[in-house]
């Protein structure tokens, strides 16, 4: 690929960053140095003019949403919970793909009222629990969800569940399917407009290798 414009990428470190590197890869875009060791938070790449940021993932939205980033690459979580304004959505990349489930013991009572729900998740807990016409108190939490049940501070839980053995070691179970998760690529509604025609070929041409791999 060649790019006209400068165009930023917002990453976040860990499981996205890994997932995502091969597919950039295969477009032809490439960081000029390892990122699991680097302090660095921009990053050059092989390309003049494509740098890529790394930032924590529930930032990512923010940065792109704001321009700061023309592209992101966040979990379909994390964006609900954004909200999506001044974004599109344009690639599900069908990386980090994982579930959200509401969770608590086996003998939970999911349908009593005034259930307290501990989460990180809180749009998504209140839309699937009005959607069910049920009041619930959320409970907001920033992770290591599964403790708040053990420790009383909860009834249940709202979480991802990937293999379901974080779960599992903290005596809980899967109660009820809320969403499937995977990694959406996100880009600025501006930058789609002005930067249109590198934004357009960078989208296009990982939607062929996604297509491709799955
Ligand atoms: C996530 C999620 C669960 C766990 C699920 O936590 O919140 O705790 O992974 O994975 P599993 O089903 O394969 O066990 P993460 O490690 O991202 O940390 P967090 O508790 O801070 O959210």
């Amino acid at each position: 690929m060649k790019f006209d414009s400068p165009i930023t990428i917002a990453l976040s470190k860990g499981r996205i960053f890994k997932d995502t590197l091969p597919l950039l890869k295969s477009i032809g875009i490439e960081p000029a140095e390892d990122i699991e060791s680097t302090r660095k938070l921009i990053l050059d790449t092989n390309h003049d003019e494509v740098k890529l940021v790394s930032i924590r993932a529930t930032d990512v939205p923010t940065y792109v949403q704001w321009g700061a980033a023309d592209f992101g690459v966040t979990g379909k979580d994390i964006l609900f919970e954004h909200g999506g304004e001044g974004l599109y959505e344009p690639l599900d990349l069908k990386i980090a793909k994982c579930e959200m489930w509401v969770a608590g013991f086996s003998d939970s009572d999911v349908s009593s009222r005034r259930l307290k729900v501990a989460t990180k998740y809180v749009r998504a807990a209140r839309e699937f629990f009005a959607k069910r016409g049920q009041q619930v108190e959320i409970i907001k939490l920033y992770g290591s969800m599964e403790l708040a049940p053990m420790v009383g501070l909860s009834d249940i839980i709202v979480d991802l569940v990937e293999s379901g053995n974080t779960l599992k070691a903290n005596g809980l179970v899967p109660l009820q399917f809320m969403n499937k998760i995977s990694s959406r690529l996100i880009v600025n509604k501006a930058s789609w407009k002005m930067k249109h025609s590198d934004c357009k070929a960078l989208v296009d041409n990982l939607h062929e290798i996604i297509k491709a791999k799955n």
